[in-house]
């Protein structure tokens, strides 16, 4: 009786009407700054295949990592700048900004420790400073709750990237459930939603929507072959499932 009654629950929300994604918040299409786009073109391409699945604001947020991208505020604008420049010119209509994706390493951590802005997105009236960060996929990252702690007492919402990613959490959910719990918000990469990442990674994207565990969802859009995927994910089930909870991404066109 009672799985009747959940599974009724759950056909309904797979089939009540919910909002499209106008704001995509995880990205890598400003031009040569991390593994994402290269070059203008290949910028201009991702825009535009971005814009074609519907996004209206999309928020570019570039690696920062010590041992590889050491981006910082100049420049991700002096990038930010460019690529908006070049999507007026072609006459795309298209909100673009900028933030970053920090990866928590030693680098990260003396950045959180200092005194200086972090990259972070959000405005509007709750004029929330979203930081949005990600770990090692192979191992527990043991300055985790140190890293948010700092992050939360410097004003700042953290936003794990990818969690589903995080292949060492599959027999450890009660961790992502701690993390949660303490102010941790959860962005899931839509090509999860396919098992473009790995089946482990697509059943754990699927664990939290089931949970109510995700409060953005991103494209994490690198290159073309992201943005393909991308197509079809909006197809699944459980994107639609995502779309039904509360998620923040529209809270961020203003
Ligand atoms: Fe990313």
């Amino acid at each position: 009786m009672l799985s009747l009654f959940r599974k009724k629950i759950r056909d309904r929300e797979a089939s009540s009407p919910v909002d499209a994604l106008k704001v995509d918040m995880h990205s890598h299409i400003l031009p040569g700054l991390d593994d994402g786009a290269e070059t203008m073109e290949e910028s201009l391409a991702l825009v535009e295949s971005l814009k074609k699945l519907g996004f209206r604001k999309l928020i570019a947020t570039p690696h920062v990592m010590g041992d590889f991208y050491r981006n910082s505020p100049a420049t991700v604008f002096s990038a930010l700048k460019e690529l908006r420049e070049a999507v007026s010119q072609r006459g795309m209509d298209i909100q673009i900004e900028a933030a970053a994706e920090y990866y928590l390493d030693e680098w990260f951590m003396d950045r959180l420790r200092g005194d200086q802005p972090l990259l972070s997105f959000g405005s509007g009236p709750e004029s929330a400073r979203y930081l949005l960060f990600e770990i090692s996929y192979i191992n527990p990252t043991p300055q985790l709750a140190e890293a948010v702690f700092l992050m939360r007492s410097s004003g700042y919402r953290p936003v794990l990237a990818h969690p589903e990613r995080y292949l060492y959490f599959y027999d450890d959910f009660f961790r992502l459930k701690e993390l949660f719990e303490n102010g941790v918000l959860f962005q899931v990469n839509i090509n999860s939603l396919t098992g473009y990442y790995s089946k482990t990674a697509q059943l754990l994207a699927e664990k939290l929507i089931e949970n109510r565990m995700v409060n953005f969802l991103g494209s994490d859009c690198h290159a073309r072959r992201h943005a393909e995927v991308l197509a079809r994910a909006q197809t699944q089930k459980y994107y639609r499932k995502a779309l039904a909870l509360d998620l923040l991404n529209n809270s961020l066109y203003v």
